[in-house]
């Protein structure tokens, strides 16, 4: 089935990928276009209608993203927002200028016109605002359909051609009636229908999976993160007992880790796994091991031979299987305006083995991370699997400073799952990007009984984030800190210490390595 499409068209700096996300929470299926590819892609695929993401660009500069007039001849309906808005009205006869300053932040909208973008908003709406450049002359045939006060232009339309914009932005939660308005756009003006839902997807997946795996046997490598537990999933419900999983125990997983997936895998969904203990493998190969740019190259090497000697023992396989997602793949462009593909830096599974000769199967390659998660929701998976933080490939090697051995990622699990509960137990871990335990390899004194310790030290490390690029530190209520601190020095021998992590991202990274 092919579902109508959207291409929301990137002009920079990855706004695009909200907006897409907003577009799909809509029900519509959308893409995210590079504009230099938009006309090829048009023609080819024939969108319903096409929204112009914002961009850091000025219409007027040196490298600006300009886009063929010819896309306004296509007669599919268009939306510009911001950046997207100045360059239509530009490229139609408008005006745009610098301002004097730019304008930033929550401002009001008063609608001058009944008109069909913004039914349903009321007659004034708050909406969130970031530009520096505005328009100052309406192109031919468009009409004013909202302005601010400072912001005579703030949405026009030309409803003929079916060509509309704002230069606010309402993609972000801080304009309330965003969604509405881009429901408006894509219903009403659009008239598409809404023909994207996970249930169908997840009918229509299995069916192109079937065919496409036929009789041969899959191989996928579990990571215990929802990505690759939904495709499993997923993949299962298409061809049953020929998917095989594969989950390595490095040795640097969570407390009962290994338990856990195996249980939910192997017990609930009868999904044929193999669970390989290669604990004693990892340890040895990082004996010794200090250096973080060190330890991940042991761990990725490791995982690469321990998976590939497992694969090899799988007969008839003719796919590897993937949690690859959309935001993996798109191709993005730069705020210079010049392409550049969002490389993901960290693999899960620590880079996959290439001379296996198998294909690629990457079921989850179309979606966002809320759509999986909606998925694993409806093919039953539990809400521990499917609302679970982000854990890196290396695992606690890289939350162990200096030294790997069994007792130090002991001591480092035990406290890691004390953290995880009081979070849990405070209803944060949802709202919290990551929580984990650091091990740090910095000894202090202090007192035991009678007598005089010299004990191990334990960071806490909890942040918020959008996406991992940036991050602040949490602000946990301080008894939830209080918790965690006397549990991990009550319960935990050799911990004598608990220390906050009070660093953002930049100039921090989350992980500690
Ligand atoms: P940093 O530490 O770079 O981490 O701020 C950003 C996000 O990426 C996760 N991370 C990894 N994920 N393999 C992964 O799959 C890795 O090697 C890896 N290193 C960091 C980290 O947990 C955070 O969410």
């Amino acid at each position: 089935m092919r579902h109508e499409t959207v291409f929301v068209v990137d002009f920079g700096a990855q706004y695009a990928q909200l907006i897409a996300r907003r577009v799909r929470e809509a029900n519509v299926y959308c893409q995210v276009v590079p504009f230099g590819k938009l006309l090829e892609a048009a023609r080819a695929e024939k969108p319903k209608a096409l929204i112009f993401s914002g961009g850091p660009a000025s219409v007027y500069g040196d490298k600006a993203p300009h886009l063929d007039k010819a896309v306004f001849d296509l007669g599919i309906p268009i939306l510009g927002i911001c950046y997207g808005i100045q360059f239509t009205a530009w490229a139609l006869g408008g005006k745009v200028e610098r301002q004097d300053e730019r304008e930033y932040g929550q401002a009001v909208i008063d609608i001058v016109e009944p008109n069909e973008l913004l039914a349903d908003v009321g007659e004034r709406t708050e909406v969130w605002m970031s530009h520096g450049d505005a328009l100052t002359g309406l192109p031919p045939g468009f009409r004013v359909l909202a302005k601010t006060k400072s912001c005579p232009f703030a949405a026009i339309g030309d409803p003929k051609r079916k060509i509309y914009g704002v230069q606010f932005h309402p993609e972000v939660t801080h304009t309330p009636k965003g969604r509405i308005v881009l429901r408006n756009f894509l219903y009403s003006i659009a008239g598409l229908s809404g023909d994207w839902k996970m249930a169908d997807f997840i009918e229509e997946q299995r069916r192109l999976i079937k065919e496409r795996v036929g009789n041969d046997r899959v191989i996928l490598g579990l990571s215990g993160g929802v990505d690759s537990s939904v495709a499993a999933v997923l993949i299962h419900e298409a061809i049953g007992s020929q998917l095989q999983c594969i989950f390595v125990n490095n040795a640097l997983l969570r407390k009962n880790e290994s338990q856990l997936v195996a249980k939910t895998f192997r017990g609930h969904y009868r999904i044929p796994l193999e669970v390989v203990d290669a604990s004693e493998r990892f340890l040895q190969a990082l004996d010794g091991v200090v250096d973080p740019e060190e330890k991940r190259k042991v761990i990725g090497r490791e995982f690469v031979r321990v998976f590939e000697e497992e694969a090899r023992r799988v007969e008839n396989a003719r796919f590897l299987a993937q949690g690859t997602l959309y935001p993996d793949v798109i191709e993005s462009v730069s705020a210079h305006g010049g392409p550049t593909a969002t490389i993901k830096s960290h693999h899960n599974v620590g880079g996959l083995p290439k001379d296996l000769g198998l294909e690629l199967l990457e079921p989850l390659r179309d979606l966002f991370k809320d759509e999986v998660r909606q998925i694993g929701t409806e093919l039953g998976l539990p809400e521990e699997l499917v609302w679970r933080q982000p854990f890196p490939g290396p695992g606690l090697g890289v939350r162990i400073i200096g030294p790997i051995t069994a007792e130090r990622v002991k001591l480092l699990q035990d406290a890691d799952e004390i953290v995880q509960e009081e979070i849990q137990a405070a209803g944060l871990y949802r709202q919290l990007w990551q929580a984990f335990a650091v091990l740090l390899p910095v000894r202090s004194v202090g007192v035991l009984g009678d007598e005089r310790a010299y004990g191990e030290t334990i960071a806490i490390r909890a942040v918020e984030s959008a996406d991992a690029m940036t991050a602040d530190w949490s602000r946990l209520p301080y008894d939830v800190l209080a918790r965690m601190s006397t549990r991990i020095m009550n319960e935990i021998r050799g911990i004598n210490r608990v220390v906050y992590d009070i660093s953002q991202k930049p100039p921090s990274t989350i992980e500690w390595e």
